[in-house]
């Protein structure tokens, strides 16, 4: 089976990329299920009810959150309420509201998504690789197809989940530094790997925020309020990924990028 996961929608300009292809992508790659990171999508900051619904109706079959996940917080109240097909980070403290993993299923076959966030330069949360082996105990035989978006800073943090979780699920893609890298590949053991699947929306700004406001940190060290760059070009950002549904081991895995 074929799955797409988009990297960070932010903002109009993500929503609107999302809205232009989601279904063209989906119909053309073959797509079955489709999981999109949303964490930014409310202008950079968490996501709204409607926004949520939107991104749903465009084609995502589950939204994956990130530090940004209770930016918005009656509104992912009252989508985790509603049952929404939305998951936040798994290694919240437990009480948190939501849930960091759920079973769906694509015709017929099912398949697991976790969320799970890392702790360099983030929040310090549990740990994202014990909380991956409880959620892995407690899928168990549920499902042989398991996908995990990890939405973590530095690079080492994101390979060591890789190496962790090789053979034991699906595949496990990066989130959270909107920047697509290009080290996409089958790890050994039959999980497909990328640091960062990068990012949907302004393709012109520094990460989705308008560049001035940025160039004027670093150069005058100067900290102005973050405005995304929503009139400019923009881009799409996901991979593809193939697994074999019978055993969930990954076959194949490629970038793909769209430019507006
Ligand atoms: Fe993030
Ligand atoms: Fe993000």
């Amino acid at each position: 089976m074929r799955i797409l996961a988009v990297g960070d929608v932010v903002g109009t300009s993500g929503c609107i990329m999302m809205r232009d292809f989601l279904r063209t992508i989906k119909k053309e790659k073959q797509i079955d299920f489709c999981v999109v990171n949303a964490e930014n999508a409310s202008n950079g900051k968490g996501i709204t009810r409607s926004l949520a619904y939107e991104l749903l109706d465009y084609g995502a079959d589950v939204l994956t959150m990130g530090n940004h996940t209770f930016s918005k917080l009656a509104d992912m109240s009252k989508l985790f309420e509603e049952n929404a097909n939305i998951l936040r980070p798994a290694n919240y403290p437990p009480g948190t509201m939501g849930v960091g993993y759920k079973i769906f299923h694509a015709n017929g076959v099912p398949i697991a998504v976790a969320n799970v966030l890392g702790r360099v330069y983030l929040a310090q949360l549990d740990c994202p690789f014990r909380a991956m082996d409880a959620i892995i105990e407690e899928i168990g035989t549920q499902a042989a197809v398991i996908l995990v978006d990890f939405h973590a800073e530095v690079t080492s943090e994101k390979v060591a989940m890789g190496w962790y979780l090789d053979g034991r699920v699906s595949a496990v893609w990066g989130t959270h530094t909107h920047v697509l890298t290009a080290d996409e590949r089958v790890l050994p053991n039959g999980t497909a790997y990328i640091t960062d699947i990068g990012m949907t929306g302004p393709r012109n700004g520094i990460l989705g925020v308008k560049k001035e406001i940025i160039l004027k940190r670093f150069v005058q060290a100067q900290h102005d309020k973050f405005e995304l760059d929503e009139n400019g070009r923009t881009q799409l950002n996901a991979v593809v990924i193939e697994v074999d549904e019978l055993n969930g081991k990954a076959k194949k895995i490629e970038r793909l990028t769209i430019f507006e």
